[in-house]
């Protein structure tokens, strides 16, 4: 292996950090040596995603300017760009200290896996932890130290484009996945080639935002904060996340960025947590849009004074902090402290000892054979099958002559879903190709599109003087294009033996900046569901989206409905392995489905009411259309009643597989705290499952302890608190059944 040279000064460099004792020493000392110049550069961070960052990069990186950048640039030149300004940094700068890199790795980053409410929906936490191992893996390979991710904001609004990165509604199940992203990322020692520092993020509340529309304003009350929103942060801290991501929004009027009650107050003082607190990109600079701040300076001093440690791309603190602990409104002693954080986390992760990174690692890296069967693995038990009148599986008597029809068929780019990391269009297997490889020859696959995901924009043409007018034979042209793929698609459906239809929304549709305010099929998909559905063949409906679509008419007209999400590199065998039989579906809804968009947000865990049979529409009913927790399978199990096993405090339930076929269930414990002095609590909150295979004609009871976590809360003052009376408890397999039996805490 050769790396590129470093200088004399930095080997020295990291020869003296590396006999300094211990890491809080070798802190220390570095703090001592620091010009308060050099100690703003640490709280600077920048991006590279070109050689020309790099560029305009050198010379402030050699003046000890910037702590860290953003490495976005793709990974055939990652590694260089980082090692070039890393050399400057530890080979040219005054005290040699290491960049640490950060990206966005959200579901991989060069295999990329199933979206996060994907993976959610396997509620599988090994499976999620082992691929977030991956993505750390793939990340740190390449150069990328730090991953920012996992995100732990809760998703009630499916308008809200970023729902696609949640973990879903619950925060139980949020902070369980949580918790494994951290671990998959992090391991035991995040200075290990393989592994990334973990960031929470957006702390906190930005999921809340009104409307579902990003970055816009949120009004959460105290309580739901701390028992819906902090728990996911929570329990990534407990696991040990070595960073945080303040929000974009203001909670209570107060810009997240700026707002110490949450970032000193409950980070640092209530949870302890003594890692690096980064801004989101720009938003120091954006409490002054809040109107809160009243200029750059003050945005600076606010955001630093509230914790924000980091200031990613608004360049406030490099800008003004200087003068303003010259002033004296700033003390250095709180620069002091943000910098101990930077360069506690860059001694965790080790870049004193191996600052570059090994320019063939992210080759080798890229090829170790376990990735993409994990990728498989995770995308297969992301599946929810919705609705089955008994088409899936499909059998080889059954089905000699399938067409396969819709946008998403055979399109991979769209099934690498939102932020995909660096996962490629050539190493996604579509629903086409896998179907194809698990079908062999003798089958006959059909493939046509049937319309496009988006109706395409007026065709224009340019006039000799520049202006364009609006080409009325390319529109002609285009429109019979269209009309004879739809007209094709229908007609391949009508000879076909059955139809999997391969619909939903585009990938630039969900994620960040990508709000919807109808969650239904885009395009002219609905008209093409229609047209397949009167052809009277058996239909599949296969749904790949970045949140819950509103699929209530297509629910109507499928035999089947099985939800995707944008599955990643592997979708495409996954499907075919679940929808032929090969395997059993056994993903389970993270978060409720709407039977309309006016009826979001629609979450199972809302608090209770004073009139619970009466919240209802005049023209819909309150109840989702799958509600949280739902998943069908190939096979149908029955929940015995529960019981309470009160000198234990356990509950339990005997789960019976009343099918042909061996599956999986996925008991969940409900609870419900009947009375609370604090204030209402849900009408049920999940606080444990357990996933059972069970044989045909097979029963096994499962067992849950009722202890403090699962019957606690958190008041508006941050204990977790635990009050005597009454429970309601209940094992059942989704949030929409089941009966409770009372539980007496003493
Ligand atoms: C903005 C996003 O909100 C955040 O999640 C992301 O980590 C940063 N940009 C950096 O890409």
């Amino acid at each position: 292996m050769r790396l590129p040279l470093v200088t004399l000064t930095s080997l020295l460099a990291v020869i003296m950090h590396a006999q300094t004792p211990s890491c809080p020493d070798r802190v220390e000392t570095l703090l001592a040596r620091l010009t308060l110049e050099e100690k703003i550069g640490q709280l600077t961070q920048g991006v590279i995603h070109a050689p020309e960052h790099v560029e305009a990069a050198l010379a402030e990186v050699r003046a000890g300017r910037y702590g860290s950048f953003i490495l976005s640039a793709p990974p055939e030149i990652a590694t260089t760009l980082r090692n070039q300004v890393q050399q400057a940094a530890v080979g040219q700068s005054r005290l040699g200290i290491p960049l640490v890199f950060g990206y966005d790795s959200i579901h991989g980053y060069r295999t990329t896996f199933p979206i996060p409410l994907g993976l959610a929906a396997t509620w599988d936490i090994q499976l999620v932890e082992q691929g977030q191992a991956v993505a750390a893996r793939e990340s740190r390979a390449v150069g990328v130290d730090w991953i920012f991710a996992p995100m732990c904001d809760l998703a009630r609004d499916p308008r809200w484009g970023r729902v696609a990165e949640s973990f879903g509604e619950d925060p139980y199940l949020g902070a369980q996945l949580v918790a494994a992203s951290v671990r998959g990322f992090q391991g035991d020692n995040p200075a290990s080639p393989e592994r990334a520092a973990a960031t929470l993020k957006h702390f906190v509340g930005y999921s809340a935002t009104t409307g579902g529309r990003d970055y816009n304003t949120t009004d959460i009350t105290p309580f739901v904060l701390r028992n819906a929103h902090l728990p996911a942060f929570e329990a990534g801290i407990q696991a040990g996340a070595l960073s945080v991501m303040s929000a974009f929004n203001a909670i209570d009027g107060i810009p997240a960025v700026t707002n110490r009650a949450l970032l000193t107050g409950v980070l640092r003082d209530e949870w302890k947590f003594n890692g690096l607190v980064v801004s989101d990109w720009n938003s120091v600079a954006e409490s002054i849009t809040w109107g809160y701040a009243a200029d750059r300076a003050e945005a600076a001093r606010l955001s630093l004074l509230a914790g924000n440690d980091m200031d990613m791309m608004s360049g406030c603190y490099r800008e003004t902090l200087a003068a303003q602990v010259a002033a004296g409104t700033v003390p250095l002693a709180a620069i002091d402290e943000a910098v101990r954080r930077v360069l506690r986390l860059k001694f965790k992760l080790g870049l004193f000892e191996a600052p570059l990174t090994d320019p063939a690692a992210a080759a080798r890296s890229f090829a170790l054979p376990d990735a993409p069967p994990l990728a498989r693995e995770a995308a297969a038990r992301s599946l929810v099958l919705l609705k089955n009148d008994g088409v899936l599986p499909l059998t080889p008597a059954a089905i000699r002559r399938i067409a396969l029809i819709g946008p998403l068929a055979d399109d991979a780019t769209e099934m690498l879903g939102t932020w995909p990391g660096h996962g490629q269009p050539a190493d996604v297997v579509t629903l086409a190709a896998g179907l194809r490889t698990h079908l062999g020859p003798a089958a006959q696959l059909t493939v046509l599109r049937g319309c496009d995901l988006l109706p395409s924009g007026p065709r224009t043409r340019a006039l000799p003087d520049g202006s364009n007018v609006t080409d009325e034979d390319a529109n002609h042209r285009a429109a019979v294009a269209d009309e004879n793929d739809f007209t094709q698609a229908i007609a391949a459906a009508r000879s076909a033996d059955v139809i999997i239809a391969a619909m939903g929304e585009p990938r630039g549709w969900s994620g960040e900046n990508s709000s919807r305010a109808e969650l239904s099929l885009t395009g002219r998909q609905p008209e093409l569901l229609r047209a397949l559905a009167a052809t009277g063949k058996p239909l599949v409906v296969v749904v790949f989206s970045g949140r819950p679509l509103a699929l209530t008419e297509t629910a109507e007209k499928a035999n089947a409905l099985v939800q995707a999400w944008h599955p990643g590199l592997q979708g495409g065998p996954a499907l075919a392995a679940v929808l032929c039989g090969d395997l059993a579906p056994t993903g389970r809804l993270p978060i409720s489905f709407p039977r309309a968009t006016g009826q979001v947000p629609v979450y199972y865990n809302h608090a209770m009411t004073g009139r619970p049979d009466m919240v209802d529409y005049r023209d819909l009913t309150r109840d989702p259309l799958y509600p949280f927790g739902f998943g069908l399978t190939y096979t149908t199990f029955t929940y015995g009643p529960v019981e309470i096993l009160a000198a234990t405090s356990r509950a339990r339930a005997t789960v019976t597989n009343t099918g042909t076929r061996a599956g999986e269930a996925v008991a969940q414990l409900y609870v419900r705290d009947v009375a609370c002095s604090e204030g209402a609590r849900p009408v049920q909150e999940l606080r444990g499952w357990q996933r059972l295979t069970l044989a045909p004609g097979e029963s096994r009871t499962v067992e849950f302890a009722l202890t403090d976590e699962t019957l606690g809360f958190v008041d508006r003052s941050g204990k977790h608190r635990l009050e005597a009376g009454e429970y309601r408890v209940w094992i059942a397999p989704h949030a929409s059944t089941g009966t409770a039996a009372v539980y007496q805490r003493p």
